[in-house]
């Protein structure tokens, strides 16, 4: 026997019943809506929603599975959107199954279904991430998801041998992804035109031919500015001195940056990192990151037509003729993340 499972996450009603007769019903869309899912599936496969899947991969280790094959991993895929007889919406369809054994394969099409799936976004579907999942073609162990943002999926990773640490961007946006292929020279034009700085996390690597596409950088062990913040207790819990500290380092970034003709366009608490150093009593050390993530984001300073994007992407309209310094006033303006209020 081949079992097929469809999973699905929503809220429903139980009716218990009285001894003897049918224990209990369900009611709730959600129900109809687990049972479609299952009735994609073929045998040996488990398909899911992808709240559930998102859920899973951060948390299910395939060594804590009992019965896994243990030279088998888990394979987490994201088939993509399928249109189902009498739904309106798209569903997302993902699949996680182990190598080997389940079938990780796209639902076909039939009279009840349909892929709902530009070309465009096909390279960007499939391997997914997930918690103690080695990066395909590397000795990276993937060991906790960092964060998400508009570009991808954020995670820390391991490697298996010099166990030294690193962070992969998964890129999984098809549009996001031919314009990072046109941007790589811009990675290296910042690789050599700024060099090293203190307070911007370098870019690693950056693998763009085939999927999964990623970027590596360095690993900020405070995470992001609003995060580090968050942890230690709330900014009036930071002392000025480190405040003052943290926002001057960031205007140094963007100080290189503009002498090298490079402007951030999206200086946010979220691109400002903070690494610290848990064995000495040294200040945090900020560093701004996602140089290259609005489209078309690297943009000359001489090109006085189009102002940065600031923080909150509103500081100055488009065009206003504002350049580098705009983005300097952009570090002025998340001081409020620090506990200073923009003049
Ligand atoms: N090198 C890093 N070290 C530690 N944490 C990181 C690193 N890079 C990113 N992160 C974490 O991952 C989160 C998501 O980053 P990401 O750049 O994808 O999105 P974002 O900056 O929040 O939004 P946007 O989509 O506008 O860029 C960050 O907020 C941060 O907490
Ligand atoms: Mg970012």
């Amino acid at each position: 026997m081949r079992d097929r499972i469809g999973i699905h996450v929503g809220e429903l009603f139980i009716e218990e019943h009285a001894p003897g007769g049918k224990a209990q019903d369900l009611h709730s869309l959600q129900v109809d809506m687990c049972a479609r899912v299952m009735s994609l599936a073929q045998g040996d496969q488990i398909l899911l929603r992808r709240s559930a899947f998102d859920n899973a991969r951060q948390v299910l280790k395939g060594r804590d599975l009992q019965g896994l094959n243990e030279a088998n991993e888990l394979h987490w895929l994201n088939h993509g959107l399928y249109l189902l007889k009498g739904v309106e919406e798209p569903l997302e369809i993902c699949e996680v199954g182990e190598a080997g054994a389940a079938l990780l394969q796209p639902p076909p099409d039939s009279e009840k279904v349909h892929r709902y799936v530009s070309p465009d976004a096909e390279p960007v579907l499939g391997w997914r991430p997930s918690v103690d999942q080695v990066v395909p073609g590397t000795d990276w162990v993937l060991i906790e998801k960092l964060g998400e943002g508009g570009f991808g999926e954020v995670w820390l990773g391991t490697h298996r041998r010099l166990k030294e640490k690193s962070v992969f961007k998964f890129c999984f946006r098809a549009d996001r992804v031919r314009s990072l292929k046109r941007e790589v020279t811009l990675f290296r034009l910042l690789k050599e035109r700024v060099g090293r700085h203190p307070n911007i996390a370098a870019v690693q690597d950056v693998y763009l031919n085939e999927p999964p596409y990623y970027l590596t950088s360095e690993y900020a062990e405070g995470r992001d500015l609003a995060t580090w913040i968050q942890t230690e207790g709330g900014f009036d819990r930071v002392p000025l001195s480190i405040r003052l500290e943290i926002v001057a380092q960031v205007a140094d970034a963007l100080q290189a940056a503009h002498a090298a003709g490079i402007i951030h366009r999206d200086v946010k608490p979220s691109n400002i990192l903070i690494s610290t150093d848990a064995k000495s009593n040294a200040s945090p050390l900020a560093k701004l990151t996602d140089f290259w993530h609005r489209t078309g984001c690297f943009e000359r300073i001489a090109c006085r037509r189009h102002a940065p994007w600031l923080y909150r992407n509103g500081a100055f309209p488009r065009g206003s003729g504002h350049g580098g310094n705009a983005s300097l006033h952009g570090a002025g303006a998340h001081c409020p993340e620090t506990g200073f209020h923009p003049v």
